[in-house]
């Protein structure tokens, strides 16, 4: 069941009033370019035999979208868990710290969502996903994941955001200007919130005995392998009805469902190990070293 009109805060989603915001000076004011929004080499796997310039610019597009879709649902997560768990969290960390941590991914959801307007108006008359919905198995994960467990998965998701501005630099002619701003902006501030996560991680691992913590740190991969398949179910249907509506052969179409990792995505991965590596709380590494084997 979709419940998410029941169980999201709508009111947390309205731009804040805070003039100095730097979100605040993102123009929007722009119409979707007949043009490659985020250069095309970003995903390799899009290099597909037949498709002609359009149809590459709209699949191009798609993905973006995709990706705004994907942000948002993460940011969610992040949200409302951080919300729920606040007495627990603030053990752990200040409340100050906690309460911008939120306030910044407020931001970013309003920045995401102004982009899916600029692109789909018509498609996105509220603030509310299309592609990515959020559902019971969610709320059951927000309310019962640990503290390691959600923070790893967290840290793995948010140094995975960081890279997408660094591939739109490499080709300017190819970065619509509103995606390379939010995307810039928010790699800025993404940089301090992998900070608090792996502050968590540490924490409960000085805190927690050995083997709880290991035990809670190893169900980040349930976690991870549910969102995972969410992902590809989602991306799926978006390349089924891509390829219906540009009369793409089925194996164009399997081809585009199966994407692989774009080249941010390929950055993140291995900033991510490189950092739990260092890091080396128990489980840390050997659940790197998993995903790793999954995943590059
Ligand atoms: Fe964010
Ligand atoms: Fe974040």
């Amino acid at each position: 069941m979709d419940n998410s009109q029941e169980t999201m805060q709508p009111q947390k989603v309205f731009p804040t009033q805070n003039k100095a915001n730097p979100w605040h000076l993102i123009d929007y004011a722009h119409t979707a370019p007949d043009d490659f929004v985020i250069p095309e080499g970003h995903w390799p796997g899009f290099d597909i035999e037949g498709l002609d310039r359009g149809q590459r610019v709209r699949l191009n597009q798609l993905a973006t979208v995709f990706m705004c879709e994907m942000f948002v649902h993460f940011e969610e997560y992040i949200v409302r868990f951080v919300e729920r768990h606040k007495p627990r969290l603030t053990a752990h960390i200040r409340e100050d710290k906690l309460d911008r941590f939120i306030e910044e991914e407020v931001d970013h959801i309003n920045a995401f969502y102004a982009l899916l307007k600029l692109f789909r108006p018509d498609e996105y008359p509220t603030s509310c996903l299309r592609m990515l919905k959020w559902s019971s198995a969610d709320d059951f994960l927000v309310k019962t994941a640990s503290i390691p467990a959600f923070f790893f998965t967290a840290a793995l998701f948010e140094e995975m955001t960081l890279y997408v501005v660094d591939v739109m630099n490499e080709d300017p002619t190819q970065s619509f200007a509103p995606v390379h701003s939010v995307m810039e902006l928010h790699a800025k501030e993404e940089k301090s919130h992998v900070g608090i996560d792996n502050h968590l991680l540490r924490q409960t691992a000085r805190e927690r005995p050995r083997i709880v913590f290991l035990s809670q740190i190893a169900l980040s991969l349930p976690i991870i392998v549910y969102s995972n398949l969410a992902l590809t179910r989602s991306w799926n249907r978006q390349a089924r009805d891509f390829g219906r509506r540009e009369g793409l052969s089925r194996a164009q179409t399997r081809r585009i469902a199966k994407r692989g990792l774009s080249s941010s995505d390929k950055l993140g991965l291995e900033n991510f190990f490189r950092k739990q590596r260092k890091l080396a709380v128990p489980g840390g590494r050997a659940m790197s070293r998993l995903l790793e084997l999954f995943t590059l």
